[in-house]
């Protein structure tokens, strides 16, 4: 009797253990399943998406936004930009915070030229891409609270978050959830749909950023050739005409005229404009109400 009754529990363990954890693990499939809303599915039927990949794509889109480095707006999509923009001024202007750089532009606004400026965090706001920010580039010597590195990696033969990168310009903060809706769309979309995730069109107002925000040292009043005339400087940001070749070809934008019919929401009522300050303990803090995106409430703040 005694060896029936173990026999049968241990049948009965046995049973719990294999069934239970089919259970376990169906309950977290059920967890995990994410339900698209009609707005998305209606999206991503116009853009072609099997629906099968939707789900993927929308984890990243539904995600807060962080910033990923212009490495990853490369790729397979934007080769030509991405190389112009390593020979763009944009695409060196970590370089310009190394001592002995440009001496005397330096000793014009009283900065020490031979003081190494790579992190310190009021250079670092507007000479590297979203620097103090969500995924933004992290300066030697950062750690985290186990004292582990977590400073970027720079790779001189591959600029990235280290320079003012492609989503200082066109993201709110940060380009992840825009590279999700563009790499779905296959670029087929609307202005409207990748400023709903964060893009921005608001160019002119963009570069305001930086030249001649207050914050710079380098403004106008100190000498003429930084004043911002946005018609002439646009010319000099992308010059991607001698950077088609036969591996990119494909990547011409083909509904790039289309779209430039469009007017964005972020082009009729642009964008605020950062205003920031570095506090006593060496943190960049940007002032209340100034921050284009509140990720609490995940809207947008126009001027
Ligand atoms: C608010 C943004 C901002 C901040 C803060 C800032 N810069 Fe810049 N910096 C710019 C912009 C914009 C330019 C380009 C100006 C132009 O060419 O019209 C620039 C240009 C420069 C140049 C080249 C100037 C020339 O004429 O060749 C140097 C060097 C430089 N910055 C160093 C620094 C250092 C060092 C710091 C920190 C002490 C700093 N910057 C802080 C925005 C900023
Ligand atoms: C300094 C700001 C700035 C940076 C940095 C920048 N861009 Fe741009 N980008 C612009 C502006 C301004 C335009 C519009 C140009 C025009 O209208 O002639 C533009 C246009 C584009 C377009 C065409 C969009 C369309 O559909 O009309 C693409 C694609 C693009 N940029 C990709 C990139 C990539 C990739 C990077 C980084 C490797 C990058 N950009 C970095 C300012 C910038
Ligand atoms: C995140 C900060 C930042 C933003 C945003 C930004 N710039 Fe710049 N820009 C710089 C810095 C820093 C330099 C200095 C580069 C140098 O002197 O080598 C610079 C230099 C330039 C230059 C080269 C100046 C020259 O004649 O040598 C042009 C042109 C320019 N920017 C255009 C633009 C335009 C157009 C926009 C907006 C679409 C823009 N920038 C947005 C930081 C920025």
């Amino acid at each position: 009797m005694g060896k029936l009754l173990k026999v049968l529990s241990l049948v009965l363990v046995s049973l719990t253990f294999v069934f239970g954890t089919g259970i376990d693990a169906d309950a977290k499939k059920k967890k995990k399943k994410i339900e698209l809303t009609e707005h998305e599915n209606a999206m991503f039927d116009k853009w072609e998406v099997k629906p099968k990949k939707r789900a993927k794509a929308v984890k990243d889109m539904r995600k807060k936004p962080k910033f990923v480095g212009a490495v990853k707006c490369n790729g397979s999509c934007h080769d030509a930009y991405y190389q112009a923009w390593t020979k763009s001024p944009h695409g060196g202007t970590f370089d310009l915070l190394k001592p002995g750089v440009r001496k005397e532009a330096k000793e014009r606004v009283k900065l020490d030229p031979e003081k190494d400026y790579t992190t310190t965090p009021l250079c670092l706001r507007c000479h590297t891409t979203g620097y103090g920010q969500r995924g933004g580039f992290k300066p030697a010597g950062s750690k985290n609270k186990k004292g582990k590195d977590k400073s970027s990696k720079i790779d001189p033969e591959e600029p990235n978050k280290e320079q003012v990168g492609c989503e200082m310009c066109h993201s709110v903060a940060g380009g992840s959830q825009l590279r999700a809706v563009m790499k779905s769309s296959k670029g087929n979309f609307t202005k409207a749909e990748t400023e709903a995730y964060g893009q921005r069109w608001d160019y002119s107002n963009v570069c305001t950023r930086c030249h001649t925000h207050k914050n710079t040292p380098f403004k106008p009043e100190v000498h003429d050739k930084y004043k911002f005339n946005f018609e002439e400087r646009k010319l000099k940001v992308h010059k991607i005409a001698d950077y088609w070749n036969e591996d990119n070809a494909d990547q011409k934008l083909e509904k790039k005229d289309e779209r430039a019919k469009q007017v964005g929401q972020t082009e009729k009522t642009p964008l605020v404009i950062e205003d920031f300050k570095v506090n006593d303990k060496g943190k960049l803090k940007f002032k209340k109400g100034t921050k284009p995106y509140n990720s609490k409430k995940k809207t947008f703040n126009y001027k």
